[in-house]
Parts: C-alpha cells; structure tokens; sequence
C-alpha cells in the first residue's frame, strides 16, 4: 500500500475514535497557497527581510510607514491567495470530528475554506486597530503592485492614534484569550496534528509537547520535521495540501464502513 495512503488509513482510525482532536498550524500550512513561510531557504521572510525593522513595536515607533507599507504588502498576497485542499479538508473533517484550529498565521485562510472558531495565537492580519486607543479600524483600499519595502503613512484613528495591523510583534504578549484556548485544547484532545510549523517560536513551540504530556498521540505533517523525536508520535513527511485531504478521505470512508 502507498505510504500515503497506510498513514492516513491508521490515523483516520484513531480520528474516528477520538473526543477530541487539535490542529496546530504554522506557516507551512499556507504555503502551498503561496503564501511565504518565515524560515526555511532563501525565499523565508525572515531571510530577505529585517524582523527587528518591520515586526516590533520599535520599528513602529521608528518608522511606521516602511512597517505599514510592508504589511499592506503581505496582505495583498494574502488576498490573492485562496485556500488549498488541506485548508479545506480541514474543515471538512470538522463536520465529522470535534476538530479546533489553533495557528499561528495572520492569515484566514483557515477561514475562508470554512473553517469556524479559529483561535489566531499571533493575531490577524486584517484585524487593524488603533495604536493608541485599540479601536478596530476597516481596511483600507487594496494596494496593487507596491513593492514589499515601498512606504505608506498608516490610516489615522479619530483619537489621532495610527492603524496598525492586527498581530503579535516579537516582543510583544500573545493575546491572552487565544493562548488559554489554546492550552485548554491541547490539553483536552485525543489527537494532535502539528501541520507546517519549525517549532522554534515560543509559546507555541510548547503545545505539542503539553498535549502529549496529557495523554494526546501527536501527529506531525511535515516534509522537514522540526520537533525532536520525543516531541511527536508519528511524523508524517507529507505536505499539508497532500496529506490533509488523504487523511480526510480515509476518515469519510472508516465513518461510511462503520455507520453501512
Ligand atoms: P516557519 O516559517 O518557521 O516554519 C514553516 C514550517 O513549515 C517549516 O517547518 C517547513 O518545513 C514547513 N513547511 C513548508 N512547506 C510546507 C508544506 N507545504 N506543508 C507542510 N509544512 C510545510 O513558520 P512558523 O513555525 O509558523 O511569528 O513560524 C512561527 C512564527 O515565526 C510565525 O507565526 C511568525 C514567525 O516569526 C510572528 O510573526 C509573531
């Protein structure tokens, strides 16, 4: 049998048998919509671009334009973008298993392939607020074509504040809500997948190992696993937008075998 296939089988079974299951997701989740992760060769973000200038409060502070020009850069690619099959299958399985997302995109990609009750650890994208009183602001007319370093004075908020876009800079508190659910999730689910993440940014590099630690089986898909051996029970060297809808199909046909 196809390697595949033999997985997906073996964990859709115990998907069909759990309470609960947890989707962990990182930037290799969107990747196959084209959407750049932040590690990983030349074309990461954080290799052709200064995290310290354009994703802290100090960068805002110092040079809020080049920041503002280069976030209305990514959410443009993120308009362009549409879910994938993985996205998709996602949300499909969620009709048939208790199944939470918690990802640490700014994406809504997740979203937008229906998947509902998101928890976003390191915010939104599109969720702008005001610097100063916090006030949520709409978006602004797309850009079109603008390069990623081209600047752009962010919108003003009627208190005189800045517009700034919706996520969690380094240096800056995970949103407080968000992170309880997401502990209470992976400590409550039968079932982790760790789809598309390296692993490497805390807190949410801890989730896996505080839901295997409770008893979950850890699954995670990846083609260059980052968790250690002891993090995870099964790595899965697949991509998000192959093995996710393989999975979701074995799930469809265990649960059709079961109810006939
Ligand atoms: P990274 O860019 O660090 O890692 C992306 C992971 O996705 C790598 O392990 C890749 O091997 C994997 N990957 C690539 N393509 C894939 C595919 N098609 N299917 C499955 N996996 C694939 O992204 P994150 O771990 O999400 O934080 O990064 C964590 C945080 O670091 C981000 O949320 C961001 C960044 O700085 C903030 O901005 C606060």
């Amino acid at each position: 049998m196809h390697d595949r296939s033999a997985i997906a089988t073996a964990l859709a079974a115990r998907i069909a048998a759990a309470h609960r299951v947890l989707v962990l997701s990182g930037a290799g989740m969107s990747a196959e919509s084209g959407i750049a992760t932040f590690r990983g060769g030349d074309h990461g973000l954080w290799a052709r671009f200064d995290p310290q200038a354009l994703a802290t409060p100090e960068a805002w502070r110092a040079d809020a334009p080049l920041v503002w020009g280069w976030y209305r850069w990514r959410m443009a690619g993120v308009r362009d973008a549409q879910p994938h099959a993985g996205h998709r299958a996602i949300a499909a399985m969620a009709s048939r298993a208790e199944i939470a997302v918690v990802t640490q995109n700014v994406d809504d990609l997740h979203e937008r392939a229906g998947s509902v009750d998101v928890v976003h650890l390191h915010g939104e994208l599109f969720a702008l607020r005001c610097d100063r009183c916090d006030m949520r602001a709409g978006e602004p007319p797309p850009r079109v074509d603008a390069a990623a370093t081209e600047r752009e004075t962010p919108p003003a908020c009627v208190c005189g504040g800045r517009v700034r876009p919706g996520v969690v800079w380094f240096g800056e508190s995970l949103p407080e809500a968000a992170w309880r659910r997401a502990v209470a999730h992976a400590g409550s689910s039968d079932v982790v997948l760790v789809v598309g993440t390296s692993g490497l940014v805390q807190p949410a590099a801890s989730l896996p190992g505080l839901a295997r630690r409770a008893g979950a089986f850890v699954v995670e898909i990846n083609p260059q696993p980052g968790f250690r051996a002891d993090e995870v029970d099964l790595h899965w060297r697949d991509t998000a937008a192959h093995a996710l809808p393989e999975l979701a199909a074995a799930l469809d046909a265990q649960l059709a075998e079961a109810s006939g």
